[in-house]
């Protein structure tokens, strides 16, 4: 890895969790799809060398991002009593991992709606804060990602060919996603670390293209083969 790319490496968490701009944004704030972005703590934790608390044994959820428009509207607030219902699952799927109790993710949230929910809130199934979040928790749910990476046998702590985990995913789900990771560095292998299935308009599951943009601030494309690292190999 170059100091550059690992820079950018190192900016995966803290960018996207933290709160600075990514991709470029469209005038139109136009945008095509949806892609239900997935994370892996143990991935997620050791990118930001260990800066979490008791980060979860299981995908969370990283948001819910319009593919290609971001903080559609600087004047629609996040107001976490709007979701004060969904808070039991939203801690529970949709922590922040980099912020931790006790005031744990609103930091995450407000950041995921601001950047993203108020692009998708053109839709009328996303057009509230209370939509926005219960919906991305009910297609987190729906995917059950998670679950379905253990059906398949798809265990941490083992080496993966890249592409017996992509196939396994499109025979359960039957859309191609996007799987990217921490890259390599020096002996360390690439690392897992987040899983985006995407999502037309109308809330169909569509493939995610895979051109060579990039993919998200410090991630890449996966390739080759992949470390699936367990959580306690995180803790120092
Ligand atoms: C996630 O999957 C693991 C197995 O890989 C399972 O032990 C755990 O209960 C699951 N957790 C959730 C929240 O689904
Ligand atoms: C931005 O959000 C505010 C608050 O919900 C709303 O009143 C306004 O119409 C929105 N603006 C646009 C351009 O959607
Ligand atoms: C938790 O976050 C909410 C929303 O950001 C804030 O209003 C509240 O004061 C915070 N509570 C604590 C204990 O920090
Ligand atoms: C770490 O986790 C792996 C599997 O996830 C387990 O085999 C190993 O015993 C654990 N090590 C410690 C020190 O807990």
């Amino acid at each position: 890895m170059e100091p550059a790319a690992r820079l950018g490496a190192l900016c995966l968490a803290l960018c996207c969790l933290g709160g600075a701009r990514g991709l470029g944004s469209s005038d139109s704030h136009a945008w095509h799809k949806l892609i239900m972005v997935h994370h892996w703590p143990a991935t997620v934790c050791k990118e930001v060398k260990d800066h979490c608390r008791d980060p979860p044994a299981y995908w969370t959820i990283h948001g819910l991002w319009p593919d290609r428009s971001e903080a559609c509207n600087r004047s629609w607030p996040f107001n976490l009593e709007e979701i004060k219902d969904l808070l039991p699952d939203m801690r529970l799927y949709w922590p922040d991992l980099l912020h931790p109790a006790p005031n744990r993710s609103a930091h995450l949230w407000r950041h995921e709606w601001e950047k993203h929910g108020t692009c998708a809130a053109q839709l009328d199934a996303l057009s509230s804060q209370r939509k926005y979040f219960g919906k991305s928790l009910d297609l987190y749910k729906e995917l059950a990602l998670n679950s379905t990476l253990q059906k398949l046998g798809i265990k941490p702590s083992t080496y993966y060919q890249i592409s017996d985990i992509k196939d396994a995913l499109v025979s359960v789900y039957g859309v191609v996603p996007k799987v990217q990771c921490l890259p390599k560095q020096g002996e360390e292998p690439q690392l897992l670390g987040q899983i985006e299935v995407c999502f037309s308009r109308d809330l169909q599951l569509q493939n995610c293209v895979e051109p060579g943009q990039p993919a998200g601030l410090g991630l890449e494309i996966c390739k080759d083969v992949v470390f699936y690292p367990p959580l306690n190999q995180t803790r120092h």
